[in-house]
This record gives structure tokens, C-alpha cells and sequence, in this order.
């Protein structure tokens, strides 16, 4: 276990201030690609490949606690992971965050 891993899984992603509001940050944690989103003061960690296809989530957009998949349009919940929008039908895991100074933790062992 490193400085920066605890007993939960919690890995450091990247630093805070590497996060531009409503910008998603690719990263690999543990070497699961995790899209890392700062939205209205808070930081949602979702997997990065969507649900439908081989498609990395990072590329798309976000608004109002969504990302969109670049690729056929759907949108998913930061906070669930859950689709709201078809052609997808499956979630896409999310992940914890902790922020402890300006480090951006995520503990990729425990979907949220
Ligand atoms: S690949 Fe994401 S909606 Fe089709």
C-alpha cells in the first residue's frame, strides 16, 4: 500500500486543480479508465468506456450532472451511472471520490 492508497482502495487520480469544470479527465486507476468530471463543486468518477460500444466517455459533453456519449447520443447520470437516454440500456459503473487537500481520490474496487 502506497502514501497515497488506503484501506478502502482509494488511489490519488490526479490533482484538483487539474479538473476544468464540466471537462472530463481521462485517467486509469488500478488501470480501469475512469473519467473524472468536476461538476457544480463536486467530482464524479465514471467509467470511461460506454455501455454501448468501445467508446471512450470523456470525448462527450457534459450538462446538468450527465455526460453524453459522443458517439450515438446517449447520456449518463454522473451520480448512478444509469443511461437516460437509448441506444444505450446498461449503466456504466461509477466510483467513490474523496478529495483530501488537492488530491482527487477513487477507489475503483467499490462501485458506488
Ligand atoms: S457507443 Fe455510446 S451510445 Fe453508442
Amino acid at each position: 500500500m502506497t502514501a497515497t492508497e488506503s484501506a478502502e482502495g482509494f488511489v490519488r487520480a490526479c490533482g484538483l486543480g487539474e479538473l476544468e469544470e464540466d471537462t472530463p479527465h481521462r485517467v486509469e486507476v488500478d488501470g480501469v479508465p475512469v473519467s473524472l468530471v468536476r461538476t457544480d463543486g463536486e467530482v464524479f468518477a465514471i467509467n470511461d468506456v460506454c455501455s454501448h460500444a468501445n467508446v471512450s466517455l470523456s470525448e462527450g459533453e457534459v450538462e446538468n450532472c450527465q455526460i453524453e456519449c459522443w458517439l450515438h447520443g446517449s447520456t449518463f447520470d454522473l451520480r448512478t451511472g444509469k443511461p437516460s437516454g437509448l441506444p444505450a440500456t446498461r449503466p456504466v459503473p461509477v466510483y467513490p471520490v474523496k478529495i483530501v487537500g488537492d488530491d482527487v481520490l477513487v477507489s475503483v474496487t467499490q462501485e458506488s
